[in-house]
């Protein structure tokens, strides 16, 4: 039997619970044309939502494009990868008319219809020569979406997936700036950037000198809500004739503290160990995050071996409690450090290496269980679940 539970890349289907006010919201924002950035810390489940509320759009007849700038290291994988969701943007049964107009759109990148490895038709590009017309290649692309939503007479929608990795290009500022200077006049188009990196987020799109200030709403994700995961935990275990208790599943997501993708592990790993016998006690859960906790010692340790020891102090702090107002003169004779400074430059570089993060007023330890490691480290006797 399969497990119900899943946690990697996005979810989708009956993996995919909840975010029902996200979907609406994010929908409506699409019709109306308007742009959206979406940041959360990582794995909370922007691109599983983002790809839900695409997969309606769609069916709404919006012309969707999304594009992973995960892998991006240059400004030609910027443009192959825009211009291969701009010719996916239509369905493979269309593509003979599609090829004509994408000519017309992007005439430099000479898009023509090939036999694909699989042996199916699929559109490739000339890329040898973008190098030359940088500018122009990339206004032809900017404003492609637009022409092919005006000319089918549908709104259309441009994600853009890790949106901060275009920080890390050369011609970051101009493609910035070139990319403002296109939505800021496209009515019919609404455009959404996604991101996990917070401070380069902020950054971009909240610094009044960067191009894309104020360019879109602000949407910070949130986890998912108890009420909600309690429902989707316990129909995904009965599904599959497996038993558990209200307590039970209450005790899970205080361990997991509701993180979707720590959920869905946690929950993976509690089906494995369970499946045969098909009931749940407390001594499962907790033998669970013993489980986790052991399997991540090894990238946990090198983690905490590369920090300084102002550092390990800091993250031993927060680990204890991240309600701590951590530059106050208790705090530093509290964890025995003679220097504000020292502990700043220790949050700012904690902060660079995304190790701790900046959310709701006050600090917190990125990875939940790096968190809860921590705590047994500083006191081996403590109980991860507080
Ligand atoms: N709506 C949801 N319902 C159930 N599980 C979810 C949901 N959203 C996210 N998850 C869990 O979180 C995991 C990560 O989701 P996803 O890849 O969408 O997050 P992300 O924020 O895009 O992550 P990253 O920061 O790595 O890009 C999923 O594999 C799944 O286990
Ligand atoms: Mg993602």
């Amino acid at each position: 039997m399969k497990n119900p539970f899943y946690f990697g890349k996005e979810v989708v289907g009956e993996a995919f619970t909840d975010r029902t006010f996200e979907v609406r919201g994010l929908l409506s924002d699409i019709e109306q044309g308007l742009n959206i950035i979406i940041y959360s810390p990582r794995r909370y489940g922007k691109t599983s939502l983002i790809k839900k509320v695409l997969g309606i759009a769609r069916e709404r007849g919006i012309i969707v494009l999304y594009l992973d700038l995960y892998p991006i290291t240059n400004f030609r994988d910027f443009v192959e990868i825009y211009a291969r969701a701009l010719s996916s943007s239509e369905p493979p049964s269309k593509l003979k008319g599609f090829i004509n107009i994408l000519g017309k759109l992007i005439p430099k990148l000479m898009p023509k219809v090939t036999l694909g490895p699989k042996g199916g038709a699929e559109i490739t590009f000339d890329l040898g020569k973008i190098f030359k017309e940088k500018e122009a290649v990339l206004d032809d692309l900017l404003e492609a979406v637009h022409k092919l939503a005006t000319r089918k007479r549908k709104p259309a929608v441009v994600v853009f997936d890790e949106f901060q990795e275009i920080a890390k290009l050369d011609e970051a500022e101009k493609l910035e700036r070139q990319i403002r200077t296109h939505i800021q006049k496209q009515q019919n188009v609404a455009y959404i950037f996604l991101g996990s990196k917070r401070h380069l987020m902020q950054d971009m799109f909240k610094n009044k000198n960067r191009p894309l200030y104020n360019c879109g709403r602000h949407f910070p994700l949130e986890k998912i809500s108890s009420d909600d995961f309690c429902v989707f935990i316990n129909q995904r275990f009965a599904k599959t004739g497996i038993n558990i208790n209200p307590n039970d599943i209450r005790m899970i997501l205080k361990i997991t503290e509701c993180h979707p993708y720590y959920t869905q592990l946690f929950c993976h790993l509690l089906w494995d160990n369970c499946r045969e016998q098909k009931k749940i006690f407390p001594n499962h859960i907790t033998a669970v995050l013993s489980q986790l906790l052991r399997e991540e010692e090894h990238s946990y340790s090198i983690i905490w071996d590369d920090l300084s020891a102002v550092q390990r102090t800091l993250v031993k702090a927060l680990a204890a409690d991240e309600t701590l107002p951590l530059f106050s003169h208790a705090f530093l004779i509290k964890y025995g450090l003679n220097s504000a400074s020292a502990v700043q430059k220790a949050r700012r570089t904690l902060e660079k290496k995304e190790i701790i993060e900046r959310g709701n007023g006050h600090y917190t330890i990125s990875d939940l269980f790096l968190k809860k490691w921590i705590a047994r480290l500083a006191h081996p006797k403590t109980d991860a679940l507080e």
